[in-house]
């Protein structure tokens, strides 16, 4: 098995466990961390970058009214932070990620038509360094998702798109009923599924106003 099949079926358990007991995230936070680093130099080739973020952008057009405040989670190389910023032009989005790694790669990957309004900082999703409320929208393409902070740094009527670029198979994915359930019990509304073939992605919404 190559070393790459490997580290996607430990990304797949990772959030399997994760997903259920985030608390377990502490043990496996330093191997994923690890992991990512690792790939860094080679994640922009890795993927396919026709397809790889159709989800997130199907589900950002349909964010309205358009967010002042953006973060993308698991931001990786960041690309999903330049589409963000792209489709809202007043939006000021920060990508956090936890590999230093992926951060200065997506520093590197940051273009002129956007700079000045993405930054791009080393953070963990499971305890984010930001203030209660301090975004209207929350994007994840790829990327565990950490209910509890999401629910805490989005503001009320904010918006949260989880996408797959690979949908069931993405080796980080977490089903839309499982998804549903967490933010329904956290009193989020307005869901709306999209799919890209094969990119999947779920657009909800939390309770409140903006
Ligand atoms: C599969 S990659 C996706 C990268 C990018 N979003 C994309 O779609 O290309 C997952 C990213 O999430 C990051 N990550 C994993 N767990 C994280 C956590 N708890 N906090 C922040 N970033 C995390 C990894 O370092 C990695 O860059």
């Amino acid at each position: 098995m190559s070393l790459i099949s490997l580290g996607q079926r430990f990304a797949r358990l990772t959030t399997n466990i994760v997903v259920r007991r985030p608390r377990l995230w502490f043990l496996l936070r330093r191997l994923m961390r690890f992991q990512f680093d690792r790939l860094a130099p080679q994640w922009d080739s890795l993927r396919s970058s026709d397809t790889a973020y159709a989800p997130y952008e199907a589900a950002l057009e349909r964010v309205e009214p358009p967010p002042r405040r953006a973060l993308d989670l698991g931001t990786g190389t960041g690309g999903a932070a330049l589409a963000i910023a792209r489709r809202f032009p007043e939006a000021q989005v920060v990508g956090a990620d936890l590999a230093e790694r992926m951060i200065e790669q997506a520093r590197h990957n940051l273009a002129d038509d956007v700079r000045g309004r993405v930054r791009f900082e080393v953070a963990d999703a499971s305890k984010l360094p930001y203030e209660d409320g301090s975004f209207d929208l929350v994007g994840l393409s790829n990327m565990i998702p950490f209910f509890g902070e999401i629910d805490r740094v989005l503001a009320p009527g904010g918006f949260l798109i989880v996408a797959f670029s690979g949908g069931a198979e993405t080796p980080i994915y977490v089903p839309t009923d499982r998804l549903r359930a967490e933010l329904s019990r956290r009193g989020f509304a307005d869901f709306a599924e999209f799919s890209t073939d094969p990119g999947t992605a779920l657009l909800a919404r939390k309770a409140g106003r903006l």
